[in-house]
């Protein structure tokens, strides 16, 4: 699933398969029974130098793909692979080595900041522990780093509580590079920030990401703000990617019905420009109940036999251009669905009959070959085990259960 562009230059990010189910019920002996699938198998690549932004509704798993990504979560499954090695096979002492070269700036910009700590220390404070600067560099490191991020240089010796929102994201931002990474995932920036605090935070983001040569996975919920700072753009629909491709692809040829109406929502600014807006059904299912084939036909007025039954393939539709959606399936993409999912109820039937037949083949081989003695006694053993169990069935639905007295009355007696 690569771009053009992308083939050419080189890959920074390769993203395979992406799994992070949360544990939501465990069963009697506390084995997990039931997964809140927050992440189901998303897959892309991102060329160096580069953003691509990531947009959905509230819940659809944004946060915790950026968090899998970076191993801030247990139980990842699936490739990431960065720089050319799979990080989520690295054990802990060697992702270490590598974890300054990804970082995350998060939406709240006031909770990941200590309050007991300067903005110096705040901002140097990891830098140093990881060896970037020493002691005697550290004060002149950290200034040089505030100044890219537009920070005063007086401000070293304040501590956070003292600063806005912008300027507390500001101080997030120069914390996460003063660590030099090369990927930097932003989880909604600025969707905490005033709409004129936002716009500087943004370009300064661009800004930096040009001088540092940094790439960036973009979350946000905001399509204006994906659609200036990102190059590629992904749409993700309850745990998976449903369309993905270039920014200019994404918002003139807009494939996938989601993507439509999420785009159709954004207010135009010129008055003279109609909006058709497609109103969206309902909300977003449970992601642990999903719905059945695929995941959106509850909500798309474009909704046909099979999307309720058979879940899509996510496949390149055009060059570069992904999109997960039956109305994009040629009559052979859908007599093989059909046919796939045919056979795959078959193969379940199949094995469902031949569970059920497991005790009658195990009494069987129990039985074959053996002189007819055995096979009685085997039969008479086989036989009163059912009659017990019947009659202990039958005992407890009538509330019957004639053995009590019986023994009480045994007890004196003996
Ligand atoms: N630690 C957790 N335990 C259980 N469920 C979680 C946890 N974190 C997130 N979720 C659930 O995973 C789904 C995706 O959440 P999230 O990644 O935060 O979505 P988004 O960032 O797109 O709003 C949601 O249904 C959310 O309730
Ligand atoms: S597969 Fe069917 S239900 Fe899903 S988005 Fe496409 S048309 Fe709509
Ligand atoms: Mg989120």
């Amino acid at each position: 699933m690569q771009n053009k562009s992308q083939q050419e230059q080189e890959l920074l990010l390769d993203v395979r398969d992406l799994k992070k189910y949360f544990v939501v019920g465990r069963d009697f002996f506390g084995r997990p029974e039931k997964f809140l699938k927050a992440v189901d198998g998303v897959s892309f690549k991102i060329a160096k130098g580069k953003t691509l932004g990531i947009v959905g509704e509230s819940g659809c798993g944004k946060s915790t793909m950026g968090r899998s990504l970076l191993r801030l979560y247990d139980g990842v499954e699936g490739e990431v692979w960065f720089k050319g090695q799979d990080i989520n096979k690295l054990k802990n002492s060697e992702f270490d080595k590598i974890r300054p070269n990804l970082q995350m700036i998060f939406q709240d910009p006031y909770a990941s900041l200590s309050p007991r700590l300067t903005v110096g220390e705040i901002i140097g404070e990891s830098a140093r522990q990881h060896g970037i600067v020493d002691k005697e560099h550290f004060h002149e490191y950290v200034l040089h780093v505030m100044d890219m991020c537009g920070l005063q240089p007086h401000y070293f010796e304040r501590y956070p509580h003292e600063f806005s929102g912008g300027q507390r994201q500001r101080i997030c931002i120069a914390r996460a590079l003063a660590l030099k990474p090369e990927l930097v995932v932003c989880d909604e920036p600025v969707s905490a920030l005033d709409v004129s605090i936002q716009a500087q935070v943004i370009n300064m983001l661009i800004d930096l990401r040009q001088s540092l040569g940094l790439t960036y996975v973009f979350i946000s919920h905001d399509l204006s703000v994906v659609k200036h700072i990102s190059d590629d753009v992904g749409v993700m629909y309850l745990g998976n990617l449903v369309e993905y491709g270039s920014k200019e692809d994404i918002f003139r040829e807009t494939l996938h019905p989601y993507t439509k109406a999420l785009f159709s929502a954004v207010p135009v600014p010129n008055p003279h420009v109609k909006m058709n807006r497609i109103m969206l059904q309902g909300d977003i299912p449970s992601p642990v109940n999903p719905p059945k084939g695929c995941k959106f036909h509850t909500r798309c007025e474009h909704c046909m036999e099979i999307c309720s039954q058979i879940a899509p393939e996510y496949r390149e539709v055009k060059p570069g251009h992904f999109c997960a959606c039956h109305l994009y399936n040629s009559e052979e993409d859908t007599k093989r669905l059909i046919a796939e999912d045919e056979e795959k109820k078959r193969l379940a039937e199949e094995k469902r009959l031949a569970d059920a037949q497991k005790p009658l083949n195990k009494f069987k081989a129990a039985v074959v070959d053996k002189p007819v003695g055995k096979v009685k006694e085997i039969v008479g053993d086989t036989y009163n085990k059912i009659k017990e169990k019947v009659k202990s069935a039958r005992d407890k639905k009538s509330g019957n259960d004639k053995t009590e007295p019986e023994n009480k009355d045994n007890v004196g007696k003996e």
